[in-house]
């Protein structure tokens, strides 16, 4: 099977291959699937680098999440058996034609989603979920700005909060992406590198700020949003795609009443696994009744990994790109 791989930390371009590597044996309750298409998100960038909070051992093959058929079982699975349809992540080994996935980490997926939805699905629904619902508890009829709304957490983030009866503003950096976040269901949108996302923010809610704010960009974005967000409202760390991990002065966080609120999603596997598998089947409905759409930027093949992480990493994606492997026979 080929796989791209790593020997060392460093910029994709000169630290991927793509190579012919022996095929997988899953062990105890691993699955080996065939990857049918896997999803590209920002950790996966910093992960190649070295810069992110997970390094796996050298050499590796990056990518964390990817939908495939399961072709062999470890001894001790009990859930899944050769032929299903799966979903699963993990902390790298995506980016291949064939991938081990823990059984406890896979989720079955109904033949509704085709391979460019399924392959991005996981790791950007289930951390948008998580935020709103069950750390920031978002309730019908409450304001929600969501930074960065065109990319991958951005874009799901924006569609969740629709779907849970929010009203939602959005911010991104160009006309073409604030238009993404219009088609996800925004109310309102601004260009946070060009005008006042402050002034915006209040200017709609007539002075009050907003209840939940969703950030993924980080840096002065994090720090300003403390001054457009409402009495009790809840500030979300989702992320620092804009390079810089941000302090917060805590007199604003007491004067106003808010609530700083963090959360690391993959650590959910670890903590409360059960909540996953629910959330899984609470996004499912959404799917299946139309309230989120994935956004897919564009499918790839599994082979153009390293232009695709380019584009990542130049800010020219707008939703998810996914990688797709040929099928066979
Ligand atoms: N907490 C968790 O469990 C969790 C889970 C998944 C992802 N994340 C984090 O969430 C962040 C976003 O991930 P993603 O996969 O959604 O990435 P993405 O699709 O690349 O989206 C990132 C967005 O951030 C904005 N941005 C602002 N400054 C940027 C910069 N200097 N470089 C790149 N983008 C910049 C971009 O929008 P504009 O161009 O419009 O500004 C872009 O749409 C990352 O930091 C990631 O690590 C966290």
């Amino acid at each position: 099977m080929k796989a791209w791989i790593q020997e060392e930390f460093g910029e994709p371009s000169e630290v991927l291959k793509w190579k012919e590597l022996p095929s997988l044996v899953p062990e105890k309750a691993q699955l080996k699937i065939r990857v049918l298409g896997a999803g590209l998100n920002f950790p996966d960038l910093l992960c190649i680098q070295g810069k992110y909070q997970v390094k796996p051992e050298l050499p590796f093959t990056p990518g964390a999440e990817a939908f495939g058929v399961v072709e062999a079982t470890g001894p001790d699975c009990r859930i899944f058996k050769e032929g299903d349809r799966v979903m699963g992540i993990a902390s790298h080994g995506a980016f291949a034609e064939e991938m081990l996935i823990e059984e406890k980490q896979a989720f079955q997926v109904p033949e509704t989603l085709p391979v460019e939805h399924a392959a991005g699905f996981l790791m950007t629904h289930q951390t948008s979920y998580f935020a709103l619902v069950h750390r920031a508890a978002l309730k019908p009829g409450e304001t929600l700005l969501v930074h960065g709304g065109s990319g991958g957490v951005g874009t799901t983030a924006i569609q969740i909060g629709k779907a849970l009866g929010a009203r939602v503003f959005a911010t991104a950096g160009t006309e073409e992406k604030l238009e993404i976040c219009r088609q996800c269901g925004a109310d309102e949108v601004v260009n946070y590198e060009k005008d006042d996302f402050i002034a915006a923010v209040k200017e709609w809610t007539g002075g009050r700020g907003a209840d939940v704010i969703y950030d993924p960009v980080g840096g002065e974005i994090l720090e300003l949003s403390t001054k457009c967000i409402a009495w009790e409202g809840r500030l979300l760390v989702i992320g620092f795609a804009g390079g810089t991990i941000p302090k917060i002065a805590a007199n604003r966080i007491l004067l106003k009443n808010i609530s700083v609120i963090g959360l690391f999603w993959g650590n959910y596997m670890m903590h409360n696994p059960t909540l996953i598998r629910e959330t899984q089947q609470r996004l499912y409905a959404l799917y299946d009744k139309g309230k989120i759409k994935p956004v897919i930027h564009q499918a790839d093949k599994m082979d153009q990994l390293q232009q695709s992480l380019e584009l990542l990493a130049n800010r020219r994606i707008h939703g998810k790109l996914v990688l797709v492997n040929p099928v066979s026979g």
